[in-house]
């Protein structure tokens, strides 16, 4: 169910920005580029995983995705059009280095020097993550995430992707969402590799935090000046309630999930409320807890799309009920839309662990567009234009807070393939026509479009 609230126009919302803000979009390497067992690409865990039965609506797979594998000069166009100053892409292991680890795969590193090349000369700047969540299969074959080893095959990609891109490349992004591969993937199932066990998944997160450090330090060591994050998910999560237990449910949910992560990255260690229940619930039992490495972060990426409203479940502390209000406003996803949600959290952020610099690295959202009327038609999208036009004010008000944050990326320039529910559900600010690969600008597109030549 959707209210629609009155939005800002997008020439209001520019004024709100210094001439340097940095629009974006991003995508990510599974999602669209298909091409599957092209130059000598192997299999990821997402491609294990689709075939799965049960595991992706509709039995959806990226074997060809949007096809931007072949593609990409067009879509280089799109965002030229489009007129971003930064473009978020994610690299996918599997083509750079097909047994994950060892030789390198020359011709998986071409297809991103062409693609850097070509952002380049539309004056794009490219801003490089490592890891998507596309693991090789032959290393979840040696264990992936759970296994030590981890930390210096994802030093050696990263080196090896910062020695052929670092001299044009000065953005990186070492992990996207790490809370979503290691818990979603090990704990909760929901993701690949698929797998249903905390201890696993615990020891997936410390390795994952590792490897950010090991990464970070492989890409200082080859590119120029390079600026370097990481994606955190985060949500604005408030108790159902007043009552205590609710807010302390509440507490403990943002610990053990960003908090999880951002503890250690700002030099805090694991949060000792999430720690005390992880291993209440014996969920410990086989993480070494040696020193976590701190991020060193250049800024902060925030992936933000929604509210979560917390009620405590006694039984099971580190699960809580999460449920929107009854009228609450929802995407297609079912996530609620919260807007002020973004200046809060950016705002609680900034209170919390003083970044360097923020950076929204993913923002948008699913709705059930209608298809475009053929030939000249576009989607209509109205409830996606609000979502963003109300963002990007919310994060006007964290910026007027004393907020630094230079930039906002669109999740996604393209509809694409969502994961567990498929091509099912569509972020794109561009209509992509499957069955022929056409892509069509929504209404949405021309917006941002506005917003950012002003
Ligand atoms: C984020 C993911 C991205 C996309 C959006 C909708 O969690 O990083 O790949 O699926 O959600």
């Amino acid at each position: 169910m959707t209210e629609a609230q009155p939005s800002p126009s997008a020439a209001d919302l520019r004024g709100l920005f210094p001439h340097d803000f940095v629009w974006g979009v991003a995508t990510s390497a599974y999602q669209i580029e298909g091409a599957v067992l092209a130059d000598g690409r192997a299999a990821s865990i997402w491609d294990t995983f689709c075939r799965e039965p049960g595991r992706v609506a509709n039995g959806d797979n990226g074997d060809v995705a949007c096809d931007h594998y072949h593609r990409w000069a067009e879509d280089i166009g799109l965002l030229a059009d489009l007129g971003v100053a930064a473009y978020r892409f994610s690299v996918a292991w599997p083509r750079v280095m097909p047994s994950g680890t060892g030789r390198v795969n020359r011709r998986g590193l071409d297809f991103y020097d062409r693609l850097v090349d070509g952002l380049l000369e539309h004056g794009i700047a490219p801003t490089v993550n490592l890891y998507h969540w596309d693991l090789p299969q032959a290393l979840q074959d040696r264990g992936g995430w759970a296994n030590p080893s981890i930390v210096g095959w994802f030093g050696d990609y990263a080196a090896a992707v910062a020695g052929r891109l670092g001299d044009r490349v000065t953005s990186w992004m070492t992990l996207n969402e790490p809370q979503v591969f290691t818990f979603l993937g090990h704990a909760t199932g929901e993701h690949a590799p698929g797998l249903r066990d905390w201890p696993t998944a615990l020891i997936a997160a410390h390795h994952a935090l590792a490897a950010h450090a090991a990464a970070a330090r492989a890409i200082r060591a080859s590119a120029q000046a390079p600026r370097i994050g990481i994606a955190i998910d985060v949500t604005h999560a408030v108790p159902a309630t007043d009552r205590d237990e609710d807010r302390q449910a509440t507490a403990l949910w943002c610990a053990a999930r960003h908090g999880w992560f951002l503890d250690p990255l700002f030099g805090r260690g694991y949060p000792s409320l999430a720690l005390e229940a992880h291993a209440a619930a014996g969920h410990l039992e086989r993480l070494v807890l040696g020193e976590v490495p701190n991020g060193e972060l250049d800024y902060l990426g925030i992936n933000y799309y929604f509210r979560q409203t917390i009620s405590a479940r006694p039984t099971e502390p580190l699960r809580p009920f999460i449920e929107p209000p009854a009228r609450a406003e929802l995407t297609e996803m079912g996530w609620h839309v919260d807007p002020g949600g973004l200046a809060l959290v950016l705002r609680d952020l900034h209170e919390r662990y003083a970044p360097a610099d923020t950076v929204v690295t993913e923002n948008g959202a699913a709705y059930p567009d209608r298809p475009p009327r053929r030939p000249a038609g576009q989607v209509d999208d109205a409830d996606r234009r609000s979502y963003l036009a109300r963002h990007v004010l919310a994060l006007a008000d964290a910026r007027a807070a004393g907020v630094p944050v230079s930039g906002y990326h669109v999740w996604s320039l393209l509809d694409n393939f969502e994961w567990s529910s498929g091509y099912g559900r569509r972020f794109g600010i561009v209509h992509v026509d499957f069955a022929s690969q056409r892509r069509q600008p929504k209404a949405s597109f021309d917006w941002y479009r506005q917003l950012i030549r002003g």
